[in-house]
């Protein structure tokens, strides 16, 4: 297998995972534009709709050794275990020194909102927002209480600059608070498995609102609970001891290793992980009503990106209905369910507890108390990241593949086969399949009750079409084809009466795709690597930039 095809399969496998969990279990209408009434000509949307771009701080900042940045665990990633084939994002699209010429290119779109996240290893280098001994256990003061750490200035200001270029050409930002980078100590420290990490999550998330507060009002606590706790975290715990015996790592040994491992050992092993980041979500959500009724920050909504699978059935079959239900229930609803319902679905649990899975260091009674907690909190708005979803089977189908590269999907799925559509030429995340946009949308929709929504991520990465030529053009009709398809997908859930305020696109500019580093282009700008970064608007920007004058598109 081809290399690159071993990356669209890891991230298609994350991509499937999520998507596949939602919603409706009927046979699968595959790669299916939504349908829409002839008669309308022209697909407008409602007043102050939020177009937007997306981006994460580790794939667009660079700077890694800068303005008092500390260590983090994609630094060591790259770095050190190479997992992105020795790209880094030491220096990525240099965001850092040029977020000026960035947001003049937003601006010239017409852009209403830009997503980004917050590096925690620039407001807290070491990671810790309150003092800590060798154990990791915080250092009280005279009166039990714990000592807080300054934000690192410099990182401070950085963000403060950003957010006021923004919003000097009215961009409205849009935090996201952990989009998978983590100071190293952190990690070391077992990331959020470990519920010392979820008290330094809270008060990272406090001296964040505090600082940004005063102009921001969106935020989402996370990006992608699924990708970062079982697709990253949970792949990478299980090299830990291949690396401790001086075995191979690198690109190629992550995925000797999910092909050895099933899947409900990354389950298993991450489900306090996932447990403890809604918990963590839950409690800055607290924190940030409690800021707001203060009047210390200005009222705002705060979300989690999710990364939903809404899978469709490849048959009519029962046993293929029951497969997808499964599926679709360990995807979807284990992330949705804790803030809606304040449980874990049923069979998917009952299966990991007949495993021998289950919560490590927390009692029956604590998960009880925190869902119902969880639950309380709720979200202010739901968001979804999506890209494509899989089809699922009872049984394995010539084209099959499942978690990673071809494994079944374990005894906690039952007989559940998860399968790409091959599309040539693909995109990095699987198939072009706007109707799995909208069957996204309506299961949060459903299942929040009606919750406002935003688009958080969604865009074709087209490698193939990303070349520049002579005249210092790119033609990017498959990107262009990819936005215009899901666009209208949510056009038609509005009209269905979900409400979607607004969608930021994945992603304005080329970027470091974490595991496929610079190869993996989303961009509607290219970055030229070989030519100082060099910024050069693809045909979707223009394309883009029509639609946001247009608050549409044309329903051709
Ligand atoms: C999901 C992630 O949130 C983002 O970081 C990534 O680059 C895109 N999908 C594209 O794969």
């Amino acid at each position: 297998m081809k290399k690159s095809r071993k990356y669209l399969a890891l991230l298609a496998a994350s991509a499937v995972i999520l998507l596949t969990a939602c919603g409706s279990e009927n046979q699968d209408t595959r790669n299916t534009d939504v349908v829409i009434d002839e008669k309308v000509d022209f697909l407008e949307f409602p007043e102050g709709f939020l177009w937007g771009s997306a981006t994460a701080a580790y794939q667009v900042e660079g700077a890694w050794n800068e303005g008092g940045r500390g260590y983090t665990n994609w630094d060591l990633y790259t770095q050190q275990m190479r997992l992105a084939q020795g790209e880094t994002g030491n220096v990525a699209i240099d965001q850092y020194h040029r977020y000026k010429e960035d947001v003049k290119l937003m601006a010239d779109a017409g852009l209403k909102a830009y997503r980004f996240s917050i590096a925690w290893s620039r407001i807290y280098p070491t990671g810790f927002p309150f003092k800590v001994d060798a154990r990791f256990q915080p250092v009280l003061d005279d009166n039990g209480n714990t000592i807080p750490v300054e934000p690192n200035p410099e990182g401070v200001q950085y963000y403060n600059d950003l957010v006021d270029e923004l919003l000097s050409y009215g961009i409205e930002p849009v935090i996201t608070l952990f989009h998978w980078d983590m100071p190293i100590a952190l990690t070391g420290a077992g990331s959020f498995k470990n519920r010392m990490v979820v008290d330094m999550y809270v008060a990272y998330a406090e001296a964040v609102f505090r600082a940004y507060g005063d102009r921001v009002s969106r935020w989402l606590t996370f990006n992608e609970p699924f990708a970062f706790a079982i697709a990253i975290e949970g792949m990478l715990s299980l090299m830990q001891d291949i690396m401790a015996s001086g075995g191979d790592v690198g690109f190629d040994a992550l995925i000797a290793t999910m092909n050895t491992t099933q899947s409900e050992v990354y389950w298993g092993l991450q489900m306090t992980t996932l447990h403890n980041m809604f918990l963590a979500h839950a409690r800055s959500l607290e924190v940030q009503r409690d800021l707001e009724t203060q009047g210390l920050i200005i009222p705002g909504d705060v979300g989690i990106a999710f990364d939903l699978r809404p899978a469709k059935s490849g048959s009519n079959t029962p046993e293929d209905l029951a497969a997808t239900k499964l599926f679709n229930s360990l995807f979807n609803d284990w992330f949705v369910f804790p803030f809606t319902r304040g449980e874990y679905p049923a069979e998917p649990m009952k299966r990991l507890k007949d495993l021998g899975y289950g919560f490590i260091n927390l009692s029956d009674e604590q998960v009880a108390e925190d869902l119902a907690y969880i639950k309380e909190q709720g979200l202010d708005y739901a968001a979804l990241n999506f890209y494509s979803r899989a089809t699922v089977t009872s049984h394995e189908t010539s084209g099959n593949f499942a978690i990673a590269t071809g494994v079944g999907l374990g005894p906690v799925f039952g007989e559940a086969y998860a399968q790409q559509v091959e599309e040539e030429p693909g995109s990095e995340n699987g198939a072009y399949d706007p109707q799995g946009l909208y069957d996204g949308l309506m299961y949060l929709h459903k299942e929040t009750g009606g919750l406002p929504i935003l688009i958080t991520e969604n865009g074709g990465g087209y490698r193939v079409e990303d070349k520049l030529t002579d005249d210092d053009q790119v033609h990017d009709p498959l990107r262009t084809r990819f936005l215009n398809g899901h666009i209208k997908a949510a056009w038609q859930a509005i009209q269905d009466g979900v409400d979607v305020q607004g969608y930021t696109a994945w992603s304005l500019f080329d970027n470091f795709e974490w595991f496929f580093g610079f190869q993996g282009r989303f961009g509607m700008i290219y970055v030229d690597y070989e030519n100082d970064l060099k910024r050069i608007p693809k045909d979707s920007y223009y394309w883009y930039t029509e639609t946001i004058k247009n608050n549409g598109v044309a329903n051709d």
